[in-house]
């Protein structure tokens, strides 16, 4: 894993602290974080990208995630309310905002503008109508940038590409959409048009794409002569063995070379979220029971499942599997990890290799489980959700509780 060290006892630490102890003391299923590893990554991108880089919160957010990307010097993207709410009560300036969602309802264009987010990504001309009619209202002018599809099909996952023109994402540059867009927010009071914004997907490895998107969209920039271009998120991290994901200060080369080969003159910025968070977590597990279908499969059932890392069911998702007690013992022993939910698909890791003693009561990780598990996670079958611990030179903090029993009646009034 990325972030996990061997500790003297031969055992797994994160940020210097026993994870079995952290298991001891806080329970299971458990997100622990490398705060140094957090840190480090948000300075990359700040190294690489300059002032206006920003976190994509939607990969893992909770207050102290929010405050530590700011303290780095990263802006934040949230993507709707409830992301802008946590942002906004970790204490961070609401200029440091950037505003996103193919679907901003009325209330969350108004309460961005009433405090006064630094940008509002602007994605239809639905929603330039409603912005238009809050102007009426009260006059406030927010920044925007337009958000376009530059027509590119990055390899990754379907579900998480959109660059290309069939999109519910953004305007299309090859209909006109795009065009037409600016002349309407140049021509209109209640926008300032500073940029434009494409995202061409999630888990993109190939730099090459990248350089496709900004092929497409230079002439256009540089002829609008608006002072920012934001290139969005997405670089991919490696997950399993064997993968290979270029760095944030690589992905970032890539990409201002290819603005410089575009003879692009606007600032350019980005928005990666997993490539900060992915491999500064690890997710710690307790093995409940296991299941010996000889000639078939053997089942290993954790205490967690689809409910802190949808991942896998959704996408198909691989990860490594890890015994705490025995990171380097020889892994010879193939099996399946699955949770405890209800259903058959709820798989962690459908192909693990684990050590031939592995028992119950084992605790087993997940490593690089630090985006888009926590902050997918549900209650599905009335689950509680996991504590987030951050942990940095042998201390440890909580920053997200467990939830409790009566957590799961607070919003229910019936
Ligand atoms: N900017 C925009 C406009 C986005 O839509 C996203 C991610 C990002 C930035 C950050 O992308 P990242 O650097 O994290 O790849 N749940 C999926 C990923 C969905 C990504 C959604 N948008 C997963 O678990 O793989």
């Amino acid at each position: 894993p990325d972030s996990a060290e061997v500790g003297p006892d031969g055992a797994l630490r994160i940020g210097g602290c026993s994870l079995a102890d952290l298991a001891a003391q806080h329970g299971t299923p458990l997100f622990v974080y490398d705060e140094d590893h957090l840190r480090a990554r948000c300075r990359e991108a700040v190294a690489a990208f300059g002032d206006g880089v920003a976190y994509a919160t939607k990969a893992f957010l909770c207050r102290a995630m929010a405050r530590l990307a700011h303290e780095e010097g990263m802006h934040l993207d949230v993507a709707t309310l409830g992301e802008m709410h946590v942002a906004l009560s970790a204490g961070v300036p609401p200029e440091r905002l950037v505003l996103h969602g193919n679907n901003k309802s009325s209330l969350e264009l108004s309460a961005a503008r009433q405090a006064g987010v630094g940008r509002i990504v602007v994605d239809s001309d639905d929603e330039l109508d409603r912005l238009e009619r809050l102007h009426a209202a009260d006059e406030l002018r927010p920044r925007v940038l337009l958000r376009v599809t530059p027509g590119v099909e990055a390899h990754t996952h379907e579900f998480v590409r959109t660059g290309q023109d069939d999109s519910k994402f953004g305007f299309t540059l090859s209909t006109g959409a795009a065009a037409d867009a600016v002349a309407r927010c140049r021509g209109s009071a209640a926008v300032d048009l500073v940029g434009i914004h494409f995202h061409i997907g999630s888990q993109v490895f190939v730099a090459d794409f990248f350089r496709q998107a900004v092929e497409v969209v230079a002439p256009w920039v540089n002829d609008l002569g608006l002072p920012e271009l934001s290139v969005g998120g997405g670089a991919g991290v490696a997950y399993v063995a064997g993968e290979a994901a270029p760095t944030i200060a690589e992905w970032g080369e890539a990409v201002r070379a290819a603005c410089r080969e575009a003879g692009i003159t606007a600032r350019v910025t980005a928005e990666p979220g997993r490539a900060i968070v992915a491999g500064a977590a690890v997710t710690v597990y307790t093995v409940g029971t296991v299941k010996r279908l000889p000639g078939i499969r053997t089942y290993v059932a954790v205490d967690g499942g689809m409910s802190d890392n949808p991942r896998p069911v959704l996408y198909g998702s691989g990860y490594e599997t890890v015994l705490v007690r025995a990171p380097r013992a020889d892994r010879t022993h193939h099996v399946t990890v699955v949770g405890k939910h209800c259903e058959s698909g709820d798989l962690l890791v459908r192909d693990a290799l684990v050590p031939e003693d592995l028992a119950v009561d084992d605790l087993l990780v997940t490593p690089v489980t630090g985006a888009y598990g926590h902050s997918m996670g549900s209650n599905y079958n009335k689950v509680l959700r996991p504590a987030v611990v951050f942990a940095s030179g042998g201390r440890a903090r909580v920053v997200v509780r467990r939830e409790t029993p009566d957590d799961l009646l607070a919003t229910d009034v019936g």
